[in-house]
């Protein structure tokens, strides 16, 4: 693997899911193939899971990590081309993103959209910028649209729980009738990217092992790239019906783009909704508003996979830096 931007990166998602899952049975499988390699992992915007679960997973591979808060602690960067840097900007990524790959092996970088300007974020300019300049693997710990990371960890959580279940329940049920993933929407106090939700979408959809569902209010509808192949509804009651598996996350507008419109707490999943479902297991990528996104009833129950999946990122990193680190010479 070259690079870690999107699923667009991978070739076979169920042996990444394998590998990760390989991963989580035996983390120091392969101390040595990191041995003498370094990753610079880099945030312009905050994080916890990311942030550990990388330094872990590099580190099981015997790597050495350097974790570099850039939006607080570096110099503004500037990503425009040609741009006279008369403002606030200090450092052009041309100049910076170079050195960072004669320092680093593999660089890993999390940016946030403006949620300013549609066209620049969708531009993916920062991760871009990144990958043109820097000569050496880029993985996306978020960027501007997309949280592949978080995704590949969602459909690895999906398979193994229908790997774990009753022989005489889920998985035989789900043999030769797929599983039915439901994405919904859910309200916020603030416009939230829509990384997360497109991620996801666009990882379910290339996978093809599920019956896929979107429900959301009127005016959030996301990208069309992204959810392709996937049924959308306004009604989420409907949506839930029948679930296995209800991944929940709150995103802004995309057409007129970044803004929270209905922000209906009836939106925000309760046990009694999870009542039309079948017993479906409830995904989060966190981190989650209590009470406002997701209930305490439904964060506090069995169903909630929500700490084995921010468990999972840990293999899901360490698989896609082995799969880069194996050619690296
Ligand atoms: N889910 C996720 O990416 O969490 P962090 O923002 O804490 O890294």
């Amino acid at each position: 693997m070259k690079q870690f931007i999107s699923v667009h990166d991978v070739s076979d998602i169920d042996a990444l899911v394998s590998k990760a899952l390989d991963y989580k049975s035996d983390p120091l499988k392969d101390k040595k193939l990191g041995e003498n390699k370094r990753i610079g992992c880099l945030f312009l915007n905050p994080s916890m899971r990311t942030r550990l679960s990388t330094q872990i997973a590099a580190q099981n591979l015997g790597m050495d990590v350097i974790v570099f808060n850039v939006g607080s602690e570096g110099w503004a960067l500037e990503f425009e081309d040609e741009a006279i840097m008369s403002g606030k900007t200090a450092e052009h990524v041309k100049d910076a993103a170079p050195i960072m790959g004669k320092y680093f092996d593999i660089l890993a970088i999390r940016t946030f959209p403006s949620l300013k300007n549609r066209e620049d974020d969708y531009s993916e300019l920062f991760i871009k910028q990144f990958v043109k300049y820097a000569g050496i693997p880029v993985v996306s710990l978020e960027s501007a649209t997309l949280h592949p990371l978080q995704s590949l960890t969602d459909v690895m959580t999906i398979t193994e729980e229908i790997q774990k279940s009753k022989p005489d329940s889920y998985r035989d049920r789900v043999k030769n009738q797929r599983p039915k993933i439901v994405l919904t929407w859910a309200p916020h106090v603030k416009p939230l990217p829509q990384c997360v939700a497109n991620s996801f979408a666009q990882w379910i959809n290339t996978w093809g092992k599920a019956d896929f569902v979107i429900t959301h209010p009127e005016d959030y509808e996301l990208n069309r790239e992204f959810t392709n192949g996937a049924t959308i509804t306004h009604n989420q009651d409907e949506a839930l019906k029948a679930a296995d598996f209800v991944y929940v996350k709150n995103w802004s507008t995309y057409t007129d783009y970044g803004k929270i419109y209905c922000n209906d707490p009836g939106w925000m999943l309760t046990n009694s909704k999870l009542k039309l479902t079948n017993s479906a297991k409830v995904m989060h990528c966190l981190p989650v508003r209590r009470n406002v996104e997701l209930s305490d009833e439904i964060l506090d129950n069995s169903n909630s996979l929500v700490t084995e999946e921010a468990a999972n990122r840990v293999w899901a990193a360490q698989a896609v830096l082995s799969e880069i680190l194996a050619p690296l010479p």
